[in-house]
């Protein structure tokens, strides 16, 4: 810390003997409006969705990649098991699918249409998050031959749940 107040000091005096002294106040104004900047723009975005999935689960790498081909940037995370994720963020076993992410604060459950999560994201109702329990056929990522009509359901941080969209 000491250091850190020194070197600020050394760069103050460094501005002082190219700049007037009105001008170096402007500046000390401006340095935590940058920094706050800098904060938001660390490399997560609030619209960044993390997801911990299987290594093993093909469908979760499809579902990844229609978030991708719909604009969202994803970090995944390889895990050994998802349930303490699952526990951690509200999912319940009812709730249940393959996948959990997250994205702005929200749980995202199996396999959620990039467009509800956009959705949410624009509304941001207040739920914990989004989910398709199980696995439906036809939904992203789970394409087949024929698709199953599917809900995707919110939810509360009390298991309580409500339609969001049917598909
Ligand atoms: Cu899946
Ligand atoms: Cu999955």
């Amino acid at each position: 810390m000491e250091f850190w107040m020194k070197w600020i000091g050394w760069c103050l005096k460094q501005c002082e003997r190219i700049m007037p002294k009105v001008q170096l106040s402007k500046i000390l104004v401006w340095i935590p409006v940058v920094a706050f900047a800098a904060l938001i723009a660390a490399p997560v975005n609030a619209t960044d969705v993390i997801v911990y999935k299987s290594p093993a689960c093909g469908c979760c790498k499809k579902w990844v990649k229609h978030l991708r081909d719909n604009g969202f940037k994803v970090k995944t995370f390889d895990v050994k098991s998802v349930v303490p994720y699952k526990i951690k963020h509200g999912v319940t076993k009812a709730l249940a699918s393959c996948h959990t992410a997250l994205v702005d604060g929200y749980t995202i459950e199996g396999h959620v249409p990039a467009v509800d999560i956009k959705r949410l994201l624009e509304e941001k109702p207040n739920v914990k998050g989004l989910a398709v329990p199980g696995m439906p056929i036809g939904t992203p990522g789970m394409e087949g031959r024929r698709k199953e009509a599917y809900d995707v359901l919110t939810f509360d941080a009390s298991g309580k749940t409500g339609v969001f969209s049917h598909h």
